[in-house]
């Protein structure tokens, strides 16, 4: 398998212990999956590598680090929006799915320590699979992390460095370990093979409802959900299992919203904004890595981003318990923002939206 520069091409091998090409850019892997095909699905397996032959998985060692991750149920919260409940997993988030690809890679690739930056959700997630694959972890969480999931985190045997100031200059001080001190990067946004995990979200849920939802609701914040489902999303329209590309709607913080205003601004890359503070903490990136992939996506498909207003997330989180699911207030951000992309272009139905945080997480 190998890696290709995305921004000189260079191609490099993908068992490199190097976070990112010689000249900066971010690695994607050089992979294209053979048709989707169902008979391809390996049914007996009940996690997302059941859809390995979809995605790049190096031999057999995943099957000592899966914990059955992905194969989350789809619920109908109300007539026409469906959840999915992405936060019934080991480590109660979405990350799992991604965390389970990461790991199972660098065990197949012998790293034995790495260092890992989140807002919270992937450094549970990471320092769970680690755990399980032996592999020694230290996470950089910002000031202001759910002490529950600093708890989780330390539970698992990781290292968790709390770091004084935004979840940007957390990411700033992780990344010095990797580029001055040589630590192995598992981070989900530079490292291609996360994404890989994350492509399962779109094959289950065609393999559940039997057809893709007309709108496909996805929370923007680094976008390793996003890139997952764009690239699931490519590949069943290029395998002719789908006829069109869906309604995918991205959604961010309003108070921290550098891709929409980006595109708004017709840039093509994220505009600088002055980050304020908010209770979507997993949705605060200020600076994401991968901005200028993420709006190249954005405009090949039309896709249409919209804001979360901050007013109304505590009560999208009130409503989503009042019918018995009690997620983040990342996670409520992503009700609000449907209702809100309905005022905007008119009332809609028939969306999927993921519940990717578990309640019991956040405290605000
Ligand atoms: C609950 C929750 N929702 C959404 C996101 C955003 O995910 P991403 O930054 O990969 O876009 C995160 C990230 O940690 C999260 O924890
Ligand atoms: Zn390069």
């Amino acid at each position: 398998m190998q890696y290709i520069c995305t921004r000189c091409a260079k191609k490099v091998d993908a068992d490199t212990l190097a976070a990112c090409c010689d000249c900066g850019g971010l690695f994607e892997l050089d992979f294209t999956p053979p048709a989707w095909d169902p008979a391809l699905i390996d049914r007996s397996c009940w996690s997302i590598f059941r859809y390995r032959r979809f995605m790049a998985v190096d031999g057999n060692i995943w099957r000592g680090i899966t914990m059955g991750e992905g194969m989350t149920p789809i619920i109908e919260f109300e007539p026409g929006v469906l959840f999915k409940m992405d936060y019934f997993m080991p480590t109660l988030s979405f990350k799992d799915r991604g965390a389970a690809t990461l790991v199972s890679h660098m065990a197949a690739i012998g790293v034995k320590s790495c260092v890992q930056d989140s807002s919270g959700n992937a450094g549970n997630a990471v320092a769970a699979y680690c755990a399980r694959a032996g592999i020694s972890c230290d996470i950089y969480v910002p000031e202001g992390t759910s002490p529950k999931k600093i708890t989780m985190i330390e539970a698992h045997g990781a290292r968790a460095h709390v770091i004084e100031g935004t979840r940007d200059h957390c990411a700033d001080v992780c990344r010095r370990e990797v580029f001055e001190h040589g630590a192995y990067y598992a981070n989900h946004v530079y490292n291609p093979y996360f994404y890989e995990g994350m492509k399962a979200y779109i094959y289950e849920t065609l393999e559940q409802l039997g057809r893709i939802p007309e709108n496909i609701l996805v929370p923007l914040g680094n976008g390793t959900l996003f890139i997952g489902v764009v690239k699931a999303l490519e590949h069943l329209l290029a395998s002719g299992a789908i006829d069109a590309f869906p309604n995918v709607i991205a959604l961010q913080g309003e108070y921290c919203d550098p891709i929409y205003q980006g595109i708004r601004q017709g840039l093509d890359h994220p505009a600088e904004i002055e980050v304020k503070p908010t209770i979507a903490e997993g949705i605060a990136i200020g600076k994401p890595m991968r901005g200028r992939e993420l709006m190249d996506m954005i405009r090949r498909h039309n896709i249409r981003v919209v804001t979360a207003p901050e007013d109304r997330i505590l009560d999208c989180r009130a409503r989503i318990a009042r019918r018995g699911i009690f997620c983040e207030h990342t996670t409520a951000a992503n009700l609000a923002a449907w209702e809100h992309y309905c005022e905007i272009y008119g009332p809609s139905s028939d969306v999927l939206i993921t519940m990717c945080g578990a309640g019991i997480k956040s405290e605000h």
